[in-house]
């Protein structure tokens, strides 16, 4: 059976039994004590918690779920069972079917479906589950099948926390061909005799952060089956590498390297973390993680860089994990649809990364290699492994598992104390940690929404709107009124206020009632669907259950709605100029402006800044009406709406459309025609990270003021100049021009010596015993290169050939030159000597050749003591 034919044998079998087939969800989890989804079961979480529930007539679900596991990152490659990527197919109960009707699923479509044999079966149980023991005898399995074994093995846990519980391997005897040979080799033994290829695990408990269990209010599995490690039993091959998908990629670096698999054990190693991380690396960035310093960008940037140092191990070097991407998405493409769709990004970012540790790689190799030269001991610096991470972008967990290839260990507390000096400097130099928003609120705001539930938003129609006070709180605290004066928090039954969401900022206005007004600064969302609006209360009291009246600055909103339908004509304008591989990484739509955050790997061309500006005013002066609808996530997707990358959307969703041109999942407000945007303007494009890009644009009301002001700077920079309004930039360049001129007239007039003072000069020449004229002199404030360009003069207007010893001061510095020509040096002038006599006078030093010696000093005071010692050893 190929892989696609397992995966699908699977799924149907489960969907036979009752279960759901749902899709795989996203590689980030939608769980803080996660850093990537390494199971089926991340995703049903809440169902096991009971706080889902799975509609009726359903049992379970089934999925395929794609998952990265790196915790073993160094070992992958090196055995034929690990992978960093993996696909695992899993069927889940919550509540409904438990051991007794699994285990008989499992052994049904073990043998009957994949025809494994029930001989070449084994089971082990958690040692002191007697009944699952009971259960698989029933089914006809032999007592010498199965064995018990402990926590270890045969507990499981998806992280530190959360649903788990004991759980039944099935294994697979491959032959004692396979084995380590010793007498107690059974299932659990590391060899690779037994496969464990199915985990069914009886998720019973709830563990807590202090390690104790708390039994779940129903019992429930989860079971897990690795999707490669089947298909290797089933294709009757020695590795997961050697399966078909996988087989396919290891092929691609058979190419590339002209190389073939199975001959050389270094070239295979290669070859097959190549292939793995290649995969694993495309998935995680289609789910929108960016290669970074931390969390799971830190994960991605590892993988990707391993793959390149042992692709340049077997000489495959510049770029060429995108041949990677392009197979896999053949191969796969059909699965997981988010591949193929961001494909151009995939390969991209990729290539961006190769280039940049490419550019480093060799030099933070030859340093490694140097430093493992001079090295004593068997344990490598901490500080080296953090200029190798510093500067030359080496991941510490590669350099160890380079150096530890040799024996060598790095010291990682060092390395550890420098990182964190690191992250100190980086502290006090003001880069902030981005903290959740949702951590500052206390349970009061989950306690309102449960009492009150969620508010009713009337915002897309109507910016006015009658409504009750439901909730009021001061200080965190909830309150039954608030006073003149006071500021807190209105919670509302029904409210036109959009609460910030999605980069759109909250809404403000007025909430009033007779003599009550209170201003709302802000309107935020503590909880999702309750609306807070953060009030100042300026008059009168406002009570829970009155009635009032919410009016929200209706045209701020107004700026609002124009700037984030503006974005969203940004965004698609981006996509049509720089290509596909742009997706919106970040925005902020405030009344004023907006920014646009987006995966790009170079600053825009001038021209492409233009062309996306025409672009997008070309759509907001076609004067296109909005449509917005709702719809379900998979309709959307199927209609090639964009959805944002790395977001986390309902299965009901909100469409809304500029056109043809621009079609985006959004929450936010908008206007009913692109014309109302006026036009668009960026005012700047900048770099927010290796990856990311970011314009600042405003619109409308805002667009005017900007081209205001640039019109006023030009004014007045014109009235300056006194010429016409566009003449400005032809005169400054002129009147650069003639400054530049000038300048250069400024330096050559302190250069150049008059012609009095030469023949001062000369006239101060003396005869040296030793034969030839000298003079020695102090002169006028003058560089180094003027008194050079002095000599050039003065020895051709001498009498004989003879030599120059001079001083000046220079900006309150002393500038020595002895000179010599030929002649004079063969009858003993030596200018280096001369000067480095003179030096200490001056407080300083120079030295030069006999022909031709410079100095300078911060003593000035001392030239003529200088001049002295010249004469003194010349005359
Ligand atoms: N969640 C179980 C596992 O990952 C099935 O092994």
């Amino acid at each position: 059976m190929t892989t696609a034919q397992i995966r699908e044998a699977y799924l149907s079998y489960f969907e036979s039994k009752g279960c759901k087939r749902m899709p795989s969800s996203s590689l980030i989890p939608d769980d803080p004590s996660l850093l990537l989804t390494s199971a089926g079961m991340v995703q049903f979480k809440p169902y096991f918690l009971q706080q889902k529930q799975l509609e009726e007539p359903y049992v379970g679900t089934t999925t395929v779920q794609k998952c990265v596991r790196t915790n073993d990152i160094d070992i992958i490659g090196t055995t034929g069972r690990h992978l960093s990527f993996f696909e695992m197919l899993g069927n889940f109960s919550f509540g409904k079917y438990f051991k007794r009707e699994m285990c008989t699923m499992a052994l049904d479509f073990s043998v009957n479906v994949l025809g494994l044999p029930l001989e070449k079966l084994y089971f082990t149980v958690f040692e002191d589950d007697d009944e699952t023991i009971q259960i698989w005898k029933d089914l006809g399995v032999p007592d010498d099948h199965i064995s018990r074994l402990g926590e270890d093995d045969n507990f499981w846990r998806a992280g530190p926390t959360g649903p788990c519980g004991p759980c039944s391997e099935l294994y697979y005897d491959q032959g004692p061909e396979f084995g380590c040979g010793s007498p107690d080799c059974a299932p659990g033994c590391d060899c690779d005799r037994f496969l464990e290829y199915w985990n069914c695990v009886f998720t019973q408990f709830d563990g807590q952060e202090d390690g104790s269990l708390v039994e779940l209010p129903k019992k429930n599995i989860d079971t897990g089956m690795g999707l490669e490690r089947i298909a290797a039993i089933l294709q009757g091959v020695q590795t997961n590498y050697e399966t078909d998908v996988l087989r396919s990629l290891i092929a691609v670096g058979e190419r590339l390297a002209g190389a073939t698999y199975g001959e050389d054990a270094t070239v295979d190693l290669s070859l097959r973390i190549m292939a793995d991380h290649s995969r694993a690396v495309t998935f995680m960035i289609a789910d929108g993680i960016l290669p970074g310093n931390e969390g799971r960008g830190y994960v991605l940037r590892r993988l990707l860089r391993r793959a390149i140092m042992k692709a340049h191990l077997i000489g495959v070097e510049g770029h060429f994990l995108n041949e990677y991407v392009d197979e896999i998405v053949r191969l796969m493409g059909d699965v997981y649809p988010e591949i193929v769709e961001n494909r151009e990004l995939e390969r991209k970012l990729i290539m961006a990364e190769e280039d940049r540790f490419g550019a480093t790689l060799a030099h933070g190799q030859a340093y490694l290699e140097q430093e493992l030269a001079t090295l004593s001991g068997t344990t490598l610096s901490g500080t080296t492994a953090f200029t190798l991470h510093d500067t030359y972008g080496f991941p510490v967990e590669i350099t160890s598992e380079i150096v530890g290839e040799r024996g060598i260990q790095v010291d990682m507390d060092a390395f550890e104390r420098e990182m964190e000096a690191q992250r100190e400097r980086a502290r006090s130099a003001g880069a902030k940690d981005a903290e959740a928003a949702w951590s500052t609120y206390g349970g009061v705001y989950a306690d309102i929404l449960n009492e009150v539930g969620p508010t009713a938003f009337v915002g897309y129609q109507h910016t006015e709107a009658p409504a009750t006070v439901v909730a009021l709180v001061r200080d965190g605290q909830r309150v039954d009124v608030l006073e003149a004066g006071e500021k807190g928090d209105i919670f509302l039954d029904t409210t036109p206020f959009y609460a910030e969401m999605g980069g759109e900022v909250g809404d403000t206005g007025r909430i009033v009632d007779g003599q009550v007004h209170a201003y709302v600064e802000d309107t935020t969302a503590p909880e999702k669907g309750l609306v807070r609006h953060s009030v100042k209360v300026e008059g009168g009291r406002i009570a829970t259950d009155d009635t009032v009246e919410a009016i929200v600055d209706a045209r701020r909103r107004a700026s609002i709605e124009r700037n984030h339908t503006a974005t969203h004509i940004l965004h698609a304008a981006l996509r049509q100029v720089l290509g596909d591989h742009v997706r919106q990484a970040g925005s902020y739509v405030g009344p004023d402006r907006l920014r646009f955050d987006y995966t790009h790997f170079e600053a825009m061309m001038p021209e492409q800044i233009a062309e996306v500006e025409r672009v997008a005013n070309d759509r907001i002066m076609e004067a296109v009406p909005t449509t917005i609808y709702e719809t379900t996530l998979d309709e959307a997707r199927a209609n090639g709406v964009t959805a944002l990358f790395g977001e986390k959307y309902d299965t009901d969703v909100r469409v809304v459309e500029a056109g043809e041109f621009s079609r985006e999942l959004c929450g936010g407000c908008h206007v009913n025609n692109t014309a109302e945007i006026g036009f668009l303007k960026i005012t700047s494009e900048s770099s927010v990270g290796s990856n990311t890009r970011r314009i600042e644009a405003v619109t409308s009301y805002g667009a005017l003021a900007y081209v205001d002001k640039m019109e006023a700077e030009l004014r007045e920079t014109a009235s300056m100049l006194k010429v016409p309004l566009f003449d400005v930039s032809e005169r400054t360049a002129s009147n650069l021009k003639s400054m530049k001129e000038l300048q250069q007239a400024a330096k050559r007039g302190k250069e150049a010596v008059s012609d009095d003072g030469i023949n001062e000069l000369l006239s101060m020449a003396q005869q040296a015993p030793a034969g030839y004229p000298v003079i020695i002199a102090k002169t006028p404030a003058q560089e180094a290169g003027g008194q050079r360009h002095l000599w050039d003069v003065v020895r051709a207007r001498m009498a004989a050939p003879g030599a120059l010893v001079i001083a000046g001061e220079n900006d309150g510095k002393a500038v020595l030159m002895a000179a010599a020509t030929d002649e004079a040096v063969a009858k003993g002038f030596d200018a280096g000597q001369i000067i480095k006599a003179m030096g200490p006078a001056i407080g300083g030093g120079g030295g030069g050749k006999p022909t031709m010696a410079q100095a300078g000093g911060k003593n000035p005071a001392g030239i003529e003591d200088a001049l002295e010692i010249a004469r003194n050893m010349v005359l």
